[in-house]
């Protein structure tokens, strides 16, 4: 069956595939702004705890959930459920999961156009086309509505070639190219004055702030989203995965690659403020307090890019190349989620499913530029900050409770005869039934309390 329905054929290809949809615009954009707003090393230490201890756990709830249907989330779900009720809850968890993944598409892919614009306005500055160049990093609707099409309908394209043929062949040549483009640039900022005041921001934990309750809640937040988890995204890469690999250590690298690549991004982003600073450019307030957080790379990094003249040009548009590779790979898991489920519960060919689901998170997202002012900040907290947690929670409680633990232990030694003697089985049934649910409540209390 999984083979008629599509697998990742190696190893390689899942590692890729999976960490191509971790790794996206939180790593590289969200993870390194939020560092440097929250003590730099202080947060960076509670970020590593959090996705090694919690995150990586509810990912390998989702991974091991996947591989045992090898189906989509909405059948998963309802697979693992002995009974009716548990069954319906399930399947109902596996399409608010979808309808979530699409959304959170739908503003993704306004992001992801922006960054396309600014690499392309690199290159008009480079052919001398000044006007075209600065219409490119203006906010204007019709830039806006263009280069989310263009990004949605790579997205598409990729989609629907399938999983071997679209999404492995493509994480496996964008990942690669995305950890070069991202080493260059560290190391090129490090050349530049001011970079080391940055850096040493980023690596000097202010130990006072590391136990701030708002600065725990942020880190755990941010290594939710940046593992992809509660929307079955995870579950449906999990599902493509040969019954001969060891989930367990295949989630280990996910997480591992995911985490290093959003430490490194913080190598460039910290260094690259106060070189900023140094060259004049204002990044903190009067109460010094970070500027333009959300903004920070289409405000500040621009500036500074303008500032180092015709080798910021260049910068410039590795940068936001970078960026646009990295958004690429996560939003095709986004899509991959739905398009999955419709192609296997209802029978539609894969690229009609892509195109018309493509479509509608197209409307959905013109809908959001229309009204971007109540829009925009509100689909992002519903989706990433209520959503995802409590999604997050569910597929939890379906691998820990739910599901019955024999067929759990005999799921994981698949591809992995000696689980039962290992730490994984020891610690991690625990996690996914007791710590991580609790841990996910506390957050979505913490974000309807504000
Ligand atoms: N993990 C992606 C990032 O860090 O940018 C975001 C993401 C991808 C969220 C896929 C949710 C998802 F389903």
């Amino acid at each position: 069956m999984a083979g008629s329905r599509g697998e990742f054929s190696s190893r390689f290809g899942f590692v890729m595939a999976a960490s191509g949809s971790a790794v996206g615009l939180g790593n590289i954009w969200g993870f390194p702004t939020q560092a440097a707003s929250n003590g730099g090393a202080a947060f960076l230490l509670v970020y590593l705890l959090l996705a090694f201890l919690l995150a990586y756990p509810a990912l390998m709830a989702e991974l091991i959930l996947g591989r045992h249907a090898h189906s989509n989330s909405v059948a998963a779900l309802r697979k693992v459920s002995g009974h009716r009720i548990t069954g319906s809850i399930g399947a109902l968890t596996g399409i608010t999961g979808l309808i979530v993944a699409g959304l959170i598409l739908s503003f993704y892919a306004i992001v992801a156009g922006w960054m396309i614009a600014f690499c392309l306005s690199a290159l008009a500055t480079l052919s001398g086309n000044a006007e075209l160049a600065n219409w490119l990093t203006s906010f204007g609707l019709w830039r806006n509505v263009l280069f989310l099409i263009v990004f949605l309908a790579l997205t598409i394209g990729i989609v629907s070639a399938g999983v071997h043929d679209g999404i492995e062949r493509w994480s496996r040549r964008l990942m690669p190219a995305l950890l070069i483009t991202l080493v260059i640039l560290v190391l090129y900022v490090f050349t530049l004055n001011g970079a080391m005041q940055g850096l040493k921001v980023y690596l000097m934990p202010d130990f006072s702030r590391v136990l701030s309750p708002q600065l725990i809640l942020d880190a755990l937040g941010a290594a939710f989203f940046s593992l992809s988890l509660g929307v079955g995204t995870m579950l449906i890469y999990g599902s493509y995965v040969s019954d001969d690999e060891n989930l367990p250590l295949l989630g280990g690298i996910v997480t591992l690659v995911d985490v290093s690549i959003a430490v490194l991004a913080g190598f460039l982003v910290l260094p690259a403020m106060y070189v900023a600073l140094h060259n004049g450019v204002e990044i903190f307030n009067a109460s010094g307090a970070l500027i333009s957080e959300d903004t920070l790379i289409f405000t500040v990094l621009p500036e500074l890019f303008a500032s180092m003249g015709l080798p910021g040009v260049l910068v410039s548009l590795v940068f936001f190349f970078l960026m646009s590779i990295a958004a690429l790979t996560s939003s095709i898991s986004m899509l991959e989620a739905p398009v999955a489920y419709v192609t296997e519960e209802h029978r539609i060919g894969r690229r009609l499913t892509a195109w018309l689901i493509g479509g509608v998170i197209a409307c959905i997202s013109c809908t959001i530029l229309l009204n971007f002012d109540t829009l925009f900040g509100f689909i992002i907290a519903l989706t990433t900050r209520y959503s995802q947690p409590l999604l997050g929670f569910m597929f939890c409680i379906y691998a820990g409770w739910v599901w019955r633990r024999d067929s759990l232990l005999q799921e994981l030694r698949k591809g992995y005869p000696g689980v039962q003697e290992g730490l994984f089985w020891k610690i991690w049934p625990w996690y996914v039934k007791v710590v991580c649910p609790l841990i996910i409540l506390a957050i979505f209390a913490q974000s309807l309390l504000g």
